[in-house]
């Protein structure tokens, strides 16, 4: 049989080549990079995962053949080389380059493969059509900070198995052909061919096989689970992603958390060298959502919102007096150096709050001679004025924002809007890592638009003991055994306690407008197994792609993974989803209705 490689043996990757390799002989194999042809010398850029090496091909060294081979080399040629490894004249250092103190002078080479020109440069910091990048996802991949974050996620990954498998966790895989898992997204289904009509949905997360587990005495579950969700696309959604899932037995969230953040610890000084102080911060949802104005906020920066509702009863302003007649609360936050905002970039601001539905937002800007602009200040008396800046510390130069609506409505609007000013004001300290829980959720969310209540983590998540007695009469009042993880004001994962009682998990499911037999029908499994005697226990999930886009900065979950989904949840490599033959679609009892 021929042998592509003729015998030869790669000794090193290119750019692990170092000083203490001089004078010895190495066969390096990559791809080129760039070969220059300066008449009788040919400089090449070889590259390979490692990096990239210069290999010189000298005509007055080599025969002619060998001599040839580097005249015809173009971009992206597969090549091996030998020869020895030199020192670079001083003149021709290259300090961009890790391996630019050396070169290799070559003695022989072999082109292994050629190549036509790519449709894309690859090189990093050429911006590339990104639909073309990913039609040609495995030229993308060859770039050098596509093979580093390969590599960081691959080390990632490693860091946390062995961080579970030290505090005891046992990997278990868990069924990709499975049954619907109610974590708020659509499913992806499959047709079944022995079940004519049936299907398998993909898992949304493996959340009722962990729980599973548990009944079945495994005690420290965890798997790096691939999961489905047939959502709209984001830049930090992808229809199919990595969870670091878990599940543990005889806990209460305290002992999750720990795990959580041993966890994160070692990946940070594993991967950036920075060692992050356990135990993390925690601060109830309430909190979140009164201070922040959200329940995953980036308290990398101030700007605390304020509510002022007391202070609005009486203030003259008729928007905020009848809001608060109405029992609607009025809270604000103060934006150092905002006074020099323009009235555009006022109702800029304001037109953005609007979109996260309220009806306005009221402004001023007390300017550095310490007069007043504002769009509501005119209604307030000399006191109440007096009173407002004492209370949100307005100072001159700074400017103040205000809504009046429901509370959430109020509160979210706000938080986005701080947001926003943080990074318009350049306020957020992006070299820091603020990693933080957020606690005591709410167990139910309601649903204006269905008039019913929805689980606001999923339904099988514990109510705080001491607030099941309003499970019946006032269950929007009731706090969950739940706690996420935010970094940087994103949401890393979410986790809880789980119900282990049959009657407690029904009168969730009834909670959540399901009839007993709708429940039995759907989780009769999961009901009956806690009647054999189901351990406490609870869990946790987080997005490994999100950590990596946060490790790296990268904007776009599409960045992290090798293979990603474009903007619509196609492959443009592969071009799927895509038609089948008609002769699989009879075997799997589908006819396709296209007419929609
Ligand atoms: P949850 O639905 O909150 O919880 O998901 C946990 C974490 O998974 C990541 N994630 C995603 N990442 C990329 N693309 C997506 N479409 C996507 N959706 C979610 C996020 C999120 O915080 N079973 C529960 C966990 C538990 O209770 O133990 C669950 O899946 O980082
Ligand atoms: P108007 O009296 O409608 O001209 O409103 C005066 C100011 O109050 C404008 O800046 C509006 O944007 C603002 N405003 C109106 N409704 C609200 C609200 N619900 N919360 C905060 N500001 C509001």
């Amino acid at each position: 049989m021929a042998e592509f490689l003729g015998g030869w043996r790669r000794t090193k990757r290119c750019a692990e080549a170092t000083e203490q390799d001089l004078g010895r002989e190495l066969t390096l194999m990559g791809w080129v990079q760039r070969a220059r042809d300066m008449g009788g010398i040919v400089f090449v850029w070889l590259r390979d995962r490692s990096g990239i090496i210069q290999v010189v091909f000298d005509a007055n060294k080599l025969d002619q053949a060998t001599y040839r081979i580097g005249e015809t080399l173009r971009g992206e040629y597969v090549l091996a080389v030998r020869g020895e490894l030199a020192l670079r004249a001083p003149e021709a250092v290259n300090e961009n380059l890790p391996t630019g103190r050396v070169e290799l002078m070559v003695k022989e080479a072999k082109i292994l493969n050629k190549a036509q020109t790519p449709p894309i440069y690859i090189e990093d910091g050429k911006n590339e059509n990104e639909a073309v990048r990913l039609k040609y996802r495995y030229l993308d991949l060859r770039r050098p900070s596509m093979q580093q974050m390969l590599q960081l996620r691959a080390r990632t990954v490693d860091t946390i198995r062995r961080h579970m498998a030290s505090e005891g966790f046992i990997e278990v895989e868990t069924p990709i052909l499975t049954k619907s898992t109610p974590e708020g997204a659509r499913d992806f289904l499959v047709p079944s061919r022995l079940h004519p009509g049936d299907f398998y949905a993909l898992p949304q997360s493996p959340q009722i096989y962990k729980q599973l587990l548990m009944v079945g005495g495994v005690d420290r579950y965890f798997q790096i689970a691939r999961c489905f969700r047939d959502e709209d696309s984001r830049a930090d959604r992808q229809p199919e992603f990595s969870q670091l899932d878990l599940e543990m037995s005889f806990v209460e969230p305290g002992d999750v958390q720990q795990v959580v953040e041993g966890a994160f610890a070692d990946v940070f000084r594993e991967i950036k060298g920075i060692e992050i102080l356990l135990p993390l911060k925690r601060m109830t949802w309430h909190d979140a959502m009164e201070t922040y104005g959200s329940d995953k906020p980036d308290t990398r920066f101030g700007l605390k919102i304020k509510t002022v509702t007391s202070w609005a009863k009486n203030c003259g302003f008729s928007v905020f007096e009848s809001a608060v007649l109405e029992g609607r609360i009025v809270c604000g936050l103060t934006a150092p150096g905002g006074a020099r905002f323009s009235r555009k970039d006022m109702d800029a601001l304001a037109e953005f709050a609007r979109g996260y539905h309220v009806k306005g937002l009221a402004w001023m800007a007390r300017q550095d001679d310490g007069s007043l602009r504002s769009s509501f200040a005119k209604f307030l008396t000399e006191d109440k004025l007096a009173e407002l800046n004492e209370l949100l510390d307005i100072k001159p130069g700074d400017a103040a924002f205000f809504i009046a609506d429901k509370r959430l409505t109020a509160l979210t609007a706000l938080g986005q809007l701080r947001n926003r000013l943080g990074e318009q004001l350049g306020l957020i300290d992006h070299s820091r890592y603020d990693l933080l829980w957020i606690t005591e959720f709410p167990l139910l969310e309601w649903k204006e638009e269905d008039s019913r209540y929805t689980a606001a983590h999923h339904p099988f998540t514990m109510p705080m003991e001491e607030d099941h007695q309003w499970l019946q009469t006032d269950p929007g009042r009731v706090r969950a055994k739940a706690y996420d993880l935010v970094f940087n004001g994103i949401e890393m994962g979410s986790g809880s306690i789980r119900i282990h009682a049959r009657d407690l998990q029904e009168k969730m499911f009834s909670l959540l407008g399901f009839t007993q037999e709708e429940a039995w029908d759907r989780f009769g499994f999961l009901l009956e197994a806690f009647e054999y005697g189901t351990p406490p226990h609870g869990g946790f999930a987080f997005g490994i792609d999100r950590l990596i886009m946060k490790l790296i900065d990268a904007e776009s979950l599409r960045d992290v993974l090798a293979f990603p989904k474009a903007q619509n949840a196609s492959c443009l490599m592969m071009e799927t989803p895509g038609p089948v033959s008609e002769e699989q679609l009879k075997m799997l009892h589908i006819a396709v209705d296209t007419g929609v």
